[in-house]
């Protein structure tokens, strides 16, 4: 690898100079990638260091909580809150949000999904992180609960980190999408997938199909028309789902096509969650030239209420997104 490949750290740099990106906000991507770095190597070896499994409680959203889930938590507070930069974390692991006592100069507020997908964690399957950041709007010693409470339209910067094959970061502060991937050897995110662009169309759905039966007639029947390989209306669909969304989405923001998550009876809300990971996406995506919706609202348009609240997710291509929204809305158009 030459010297002239592009850190992650240098990137951050030449964002800070291009387009006067806050420094204070380089510098929380730094602190981004240290944890992802710390979290990449812990996951990768959690099997030898007795870290698999449970613990036995459950988290605000009644998930089962894993060993991992608990340790990724630590992590990412450990590496944010005494920056002096955020003022609250909202974690998924975390009933409440933690308020920060910073004095009135942190500016900026985390929402993150520590370990996404950690059912996947015991058999070596892709995980992965969920991060968005806002501006804080109090100017109080400690940021408050309504700083978090926002829209997605308001972030200034998200993205997530895939523990797969390899470790990726991708992320966006509102221009270009960027993925970079870790070298262990020299410790270093390199610059991998300049300026993402989410391909306008693509012949891949990711869903839980096992719930086929609790959808609505009108998904089902979307669901139908996408894995009819005789149609003359589109190309044959593959359908890859893995149990972590990152893992799903990180596949459609790079080759095309929808992923999606409906609401159930059980689930009228859906299961996934707004602020630490149906947002972040939405704002990465949208970047990307895709889009994400509930099938009927933007995802960055709604407010959210609560910290935990959930909402049904489709998100991908343009186009598919567009077509699941018709489906839902006025079933099949064809
Ligand atoms: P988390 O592990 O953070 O709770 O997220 C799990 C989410 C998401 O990653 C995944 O796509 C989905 O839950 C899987 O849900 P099902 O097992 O119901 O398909
Ligand atoms: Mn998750
Ligand atoms: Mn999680």
């Amino acid at each position: 690898m030459s010297t002239q490949a592009i850190t992650f750290n240098r990137h951050l740099w030449q964002q800070h100079k291009q387009f006067n990106q806050p420094i204070g906000l380089s510098i929380l991507m730094t602190q981004m990638g240290f944890a992802a770095k710390i979290l990449s190597r812990e996951i990768g070896l959690a099997a030898l260091a007795g870290k698999l499994g449970l613990v036995g409680e459950k988290n605000a959203t009644g998930d089962t909580q894993k060993k991992l889930d608990v340790f990724s938590n630590e992590v990412v507070i450990d590496a944010f809150s005494d920056t002096g930069l955020v003022a609250a974390i909202a974690s998924e692991e975390l009933d409440q949000v933690q308020l920060i006592e910073c004095g009135g100069d942190a500016q900026y507020i985390l929402c993150i999904d520590p370990l996404d997908g950690s059912s996947n964690t015991d058999t070596g399957n892709a995980v992965g992180t969920i991060f968005g950041f806002y501006r804080r709007h109090t100017t109080g010693y400690c940021g408050t609960e309504a700083d978090v409470l926002r829209q997605g339209a308001d972030l200034i910067t998200a993205g997530y980190i895939l523990y797969g094959a390899s470790t990726i970061l991708v992320y966006s502060c509102g221009g270009s999408v960027d993925g970079f991937t870790l070298d262990p050897s020299v410790g270093e995110f390199m610059l991998s997938h300049p300026d993402i662009h989410c391909p306008t169309e693509g012949k891949i759905y990711s869903a839980n199909l096992s719930y086929y039966c609790e959808w609505r007639p009108q998904i089902q029947t979307l669901v139908d028309y996408l894995g009819d390989s005789q149609s003359t209306h589109h190309p044959p669909y593959s359908m890859r789902y893995s149990g972590a969304l990152v893992a799903d989405v990180h596949r459609i923001l790079l080759e095309g096509g929808l992923y999606f998550y409906p609401s159930t009876h059980q689930q009228p809300d859906g299961k996934l969650r707004l602020l630490y990971e149906n947002a972040p996406l939405a704002f990465v995506v949208e970047q990307a030239g895709g889009l994400a919706s509930t099938g009927k609202q933007r995802i960055l348009d709604i407010k959210a209420d609560s910290i935990h609240q959930r909402s049904p997710l489709v998100i991908g291509s343009a186009s598919a997104v567009t077509l699941y929204e018709q489906f839902l809305q006025e079933g099949a158009p064809v």
